[in-house]
């Protein structure tokens, strides 16, 4: 990958525009735990929502170390049926949790709350299932396209009404390694 200021061109001649580099990034993660752990969860269980949040949440739950906090972590996998870059609203389980909700202290984390209808959706799941207490963090939250009436916890940033890729978002299942969240341009 060729680097030109806040631009970079992939290998596929791709021209992705850098909106929050690698160490902005880390910062930011940082920062979070320590809201995270400050909240006080009660042996917390740790749900990331797979695929786009992979990254973030192997940072996230580093960083909560750093913090003092010990969870327990578990995988949902969900898909909204749909095109690529635009959600359907319908979701679907892909793969669900191994762990046992009731009466846990549960933290979801996802890469982007968009239209919200994931984050709704699993919030739901597992409040049915009868979880002590779901709270919620995202890496971005894209305000403008919210149709549900949801808002996360814990935010790191806000994200502009673009299609962003990096830092395990991707379109197509393209771009998720990029250290960095970017659009492409
Ligand atoms: P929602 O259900 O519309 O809130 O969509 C949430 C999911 O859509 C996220 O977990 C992402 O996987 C995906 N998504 C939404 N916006 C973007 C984007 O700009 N880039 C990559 N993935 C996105
Ligand atoms: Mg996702």
């Amino acid at each position: 990958m060729l680097e030109t200021a806040s631009t970079i061109v992939t290998t596929a001649g791709e021209r992705i525009e850098v909106l929050l580099d690698a160490a902005v990034i880390q910062d930011r993660v940082e920062a979070l735990a320590g809201e995270i752990s400050a909240a006080g969860l009660h042996k917390p269980l740790v749900v990331p929502i797979l695929t786009g949040s992979f990254i973030f949440a192997a940072d996230l739950i580093r960083a909560l170390h750093g913090t003092g906090v010990a969870p327990e972590v578990d995988f949902l996998s969900l898909a909204s049926y749909g095109s690529s870059t635009e959600s359907s609203g319908r979701i679907r389980i892909l793969r669900d949790l191994e762990a046992d909700a009731g009466g846990r202290d549960i933290l979801l984390i996802d890469d982007i709350l968009d239209t919200g209808r994931t984050l709704a959706f699993a919030k739901d799941l597992l409040t049915a299932r009868r979880a002590r207490r779901v709270s919620t963090c995202v890496m971005l939250d894209k305000k403008s396209a919210r149709s549900v009436d949801i808002a996360a916890d814990f935010c790191g940033f806000a994200c502009p009404d673009a299609f962003v890729v990096g830092y395990g978002m991707d379109l197509a299942h393209r771009f998720r390694e990029l250290p960095f969240i970017g659009r492409i341009v």
